[in-house]
């Protein structure tokens, strides 16, 4: 098994842990909230058996090599999942977040916590984040962890086979190294 890196947010209320058999109940729930549903590329409807194969997945990313994806617990409880996907020196970065735990700053956190390893550990050299036009909610976190915000790609997203424009940007190891995107006020 892989060992997954555990991280703690700096004021020990966010933590990022490997996914469990047992958060499978929790992963179902989250899917059925109608903003996973419209801004991720989830399966809608969504049962056990969806959320078995979401955690073989993960654990998959972390055993082929190909991604990193963290379980975000907060008060003793999994809250959704943070993931960066590797492609060369470069990663794209996926969040969802469970309805009870936003509004608070936990995925700003939780994104921080994963970009902060992505350039140290992984030195990665960019991270890319992309987001259906209209998710102000991701975008809003992206640029409080210091994404460039650099256009809208025409047609760039699939979700259950309907194609959207895209709101993308990106985030370069020199930016992260400088500053950016930890010294936002929340
Ligand atoms: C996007 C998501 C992860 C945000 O999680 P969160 O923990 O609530 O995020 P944070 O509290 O760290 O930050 C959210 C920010 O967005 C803002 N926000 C939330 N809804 C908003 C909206 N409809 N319009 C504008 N801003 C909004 C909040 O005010 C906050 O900004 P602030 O700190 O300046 O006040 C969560 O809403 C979610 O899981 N959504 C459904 C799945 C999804 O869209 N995933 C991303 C796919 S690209």
């Amino acid at each position: 098994m892989t060992d997954v890196p555990v991280l703690r947010s700096p004021d020990g209320q966010v933590l990022l842990r490997a996914h469990r058999g047992s958060d499978a109940p929790a992963v179902e729930e989250q899917s059925q909230d109608p903003d996973m549903q419209r801004f991720t590329t989830i399966p809608v409807p969504y049962g056990p058996e969806d959320a078995a194969g979401f955690l073989e997945h993960v654990a998959g990313m972390w055993a082929s090599g190909t991604g990193a994806a963290w379980a975000i617990e907060v008060a003793h409880r999994f809250a959704g999942t943070v993931d960066l996907r590797f492609g060369e020196d470069w990663a794209s970065i996926g969040y969802g977040l469970a309805p009870w735990a936003r509004g608070r700053g936990v995925m700003t956190a939780a994104v921080r916590l994963a970009l902060d390893w992505g350039f140290v550990e992984r030195g990665l050299v960019g991270v890319r984040w992309e987001a259906l036009v209209g998710n102000h909610a991701s975008r809003r976190v992206a640029e409080k962890c210091g994404f460039l915000v650099e256009g809208t790609a025409r047609g760039l997203s699939v979700a259950r086979g309907v194609r959207h424009d895209a709101w993308i940007g990106s985030l370069l190891a020199t930016e992260w190294r400088a500053g950016r995107g930890v010294s936002a006020d929340s």
